[in-house]
């Protein structure tokens, strides 16, 4: 049975519940469920004895022209879904519950959420960290897993855990695709048909960037203009960044050699923004 929590206090009394033995792994979601959530709860349950998500569209992170208003809330597909797999229960907070009025104490990451996402979604990862050590401070968990897609959250997160000492291990998720490479995304509904069919150029663009990479290209521009370059061969695709970064600081790179790496996109389909990456262990 997964049991609903709607309130602070059901969570807390929740987690006072469970015997001191207990390891409890926590998988933050906005809802929208799909496969790809589902393999971040099957993470969680790897690695903890007990297994709590929750779903919550944050309206902190979401920037005044986003589509926080249609973002899609199937909540009872959801709740069947988190029962299927498993998870022992589940935090649905209304926002007057994360938010009281006059809330004015936010989170701010400085370095990592700055390029990327953080240059084109001013405030979304202040959105973020503050939701985020909240429902950490909420849920106490001893572990927590967030999807590799939003590779710059995990790294602005983790960054967040280790400059606050918060006592949570942050735990990345493998990105989940569809068939022909399309990342899962909750945003993935809002694409009609024909942005569907080009959808999946994104991630044959880092495809081909990353073929370029294993043929003994080292040049970061050089990469990035290989990828670019197939992402535009298609005019519905409007290309946001395509850029190649050190992956744990997200530092601008001119070389490949030293550093993890990660080539990340962000395109917009029609109205639909989708971002994909992949890393590339340090040559
Ligand atoms: O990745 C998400 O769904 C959200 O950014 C998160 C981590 C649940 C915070 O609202």
């Amino acid at each position: 049975m997964t049991e609903i929590l709607r309130t602070i206090a059901e969570v807390r009394a929740w987690r006072q519940g469970l015997a001191a033995d207990q390891t409890v792994g926590f998988v933050p979601t906005m809802g929208a469920l799909h496969a790809g959530h589902i393999s971040l709860m099957e993470l969680a349950k790897g690695h903890a004895t007990v297994t709590i998500a929750s779903i919550f569209v944050n309206p902190l992170q979401f920037g005044p022209n986003e589509d926080l208003a249609k973002y899609p809330r199937p909540i009872e597909k959801d709740l069947a879904l988190l029962k299927a797999a498993g998870v022992d229960a589940v935090f649905l907070p209304a926002v007057e519950e994360l938010y009281p009025t006059g809330a004015s104490t936010f989170v701010v990451e400085e370095s990592v959420s700055g390029p990327l996402c953080g240059a084109m979604r001013p405030g979304h990862f202040r959105g973020v960290t503050t939701v985020v050590l909240k429902l950490f401070n909420i849920v106490q968990p001893h572990l927590a897993v967030f999807g590799q897609k939003d590779a710059q959250q995990c790294a602005v997160i983790e960054r967040m855990v280790r400059d606050l000492a918060v006592p949570v291990e942050i735990i990345r998720g493998p990105i989940v695709r569809e068939a022909d490479g399309l990342a899962l995304s909750s945003r993935n509904v809002y694409l009609g048909a024909e942005d569907r069919a080009a959808a999946p150029l994104i991630f044959a663009s880092l495809q081909a960037a990353k073929a370029a990479f294993d043929g003994g290209e080292r040049d970061a521009t050089r990469l990035a203009a290989i990828g670019l370059a197939v992402l535009e061969s298609d005019p519905r695709i409007k290309v946001q960044y395509w850029d190649v970064r050190d992956a744990q600081s997200l530092d601008a790179i001119s070389t490949m050699d030293g550093h993890d790496a990660l080539f990340a996109v962000a395109a917009y389909l029609g109205a639909t923004r989708l971002i994909d990456n992949i890393v590339l262990p340090r040559p």
